[in-house]
């Protein structure tokens, strides 16, 4: 049994980083579902303690003796033990159910009558998130932007297959359902900072990279951010290098008050982001962490080898875009930030 615990601490261990861990729950809905974790774990702990320590014990008690040849008494039946172990189960699992129940319908709970919740209507792409700021008439893809402390309720339906949107220290999962129903929960993010999501439902060759972030800011950063993203849109200066931005890339994607037309990914601000196509981390840490330039570049030269599966054209073999045009709408790109 020691080592077994002993074990799963250091597995549990990797688990804990804050922005990607349901053992550091940083939002109520994450800390609900963890208090749950914690007591059906003490409850297991406690019975396997209990039933170890009752079978050593007979072990050691009942054993045969040196000197013994005949069978020991044999029972059969005992109404008093049937009783009992029927019974405790019962309780153990009315001392689970009834708070899982009550979580999960607090989880379930879709907050977008209440007019103080920010409503976002959340895409899945196979391998990208769109998120849609319908009461402020703004579209962004890959980091959702929320203001901290504020109920956030979502609306998720999918362009494609099932996903499931994830951001473990802030909540549980939902399903983005490819049967055209909507499914609708909320949750809020009491602290700033930026948090990890992720597609938890196996939806294709990329499922791994189909990652997001959520970035919580104060109340007064996230209305300048609404108001950057409504700002006229931004081409490159280069007039030839702007006809062939406008003539490949916004055919699918959009920029600024260009019409969206839901694609692929609006790249508005995009210099801004953490991360270029969810993956590539635009920090320079990490294993493949780079300034934004670098990911830009690394993506538009290569996206099937980046996100294998994923359905943009490869700007130079079907676009017909020479390497130099690759080179220079990643950097107007990269110098697309939002102030
Ligand atoms: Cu989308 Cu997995």
């Amino acid at each position: 049994l020691l080592p077994m615990t002993a074990a799963l601490g250091l597995i549990l261990a990797g688990c804990g980083r804050e922005d990607l861990s349901v053992l550091r729950p940083q939002g109520p809905a994450a800390e609900s579902s963890f208090d749950l974790m914690k007591l059906s774990i003490t409850i297991m702990i406690v019975v396997l303690l209990i039933v170890f320590s009752i079978a050593a014990y007979v072990l050691v008690r009942f054993r045969r003796k040196p000197d013994q040849r005949e069978m020991p008494e044999q029972v059969e039946g005992s109404f008093k033990l049937e009783v009992l172990w029927t019974v405790i189960p019962l309780i153990l699992v009315v001392v689970l159910a009834v708070p899982t129940v009550k979580a999960v319908f607090a989880a379930g709970n879709d907050h977008s009558s209440d007019k103080n919740a920010i409503k976002v209507k959340v895409t899945g792409h196979q391998y990208w998130w769109e998120f849609e700021y319908t009461d402020y008439g703004v579209t962004t893809a890959q980091d959702l932007v929320i203001p901290a402390g504020k109920d956030i309720a979502f609306e998720l339906s999918t362009k494609d297959v099932l996903h499931s949107f994830w951001v473990p220290s802030l909540s549980g999962k939902m399903d983005t359902n490819p049967d055209g129903t909507t499914n609708r929960f909320s949750f809020s993010a009491p602290n700033e900072g930026v948090y990890r999501g992720k597609c938890a439902e196996l939806c294709g060759p990329s499922h791994g990279f189909m990652e997001f972030k959520v970035k919580t800011v104060s109340e007064a950063a996230f209305e300048k951010w609404v108001n950057s993203m409504k700002a006229p849109a931004v081409l490159p200066e280069d007039p030839a290098l702007a006809e062939k931005f406008k003539s490949q890339c916004l055919t699918c994607h959009a920029v600024g008050d260009m019409p969206d037309l839901s694609s692929a990914p609006n790249l508005t601000g995009i210099g801004s982001r953490e991360s270029v196509a969810g993956i590539l981390l635009n920090d320079d840490t990490g294993v493949d962490g780079a300034p934004v330039l670098e990911n830009l570049k690394t993506w538009l030269h290569d996206t099937a080898g980046v996100k294998p599966g994923n359905k943009m054209p490869d700007p130079k073999k079907d676009m017909g875009l020479s390497d130099e045009e690759i080179d220079g709408i990643a950097e107007f790109l990269a110098g697309y930030t939002l102030d």
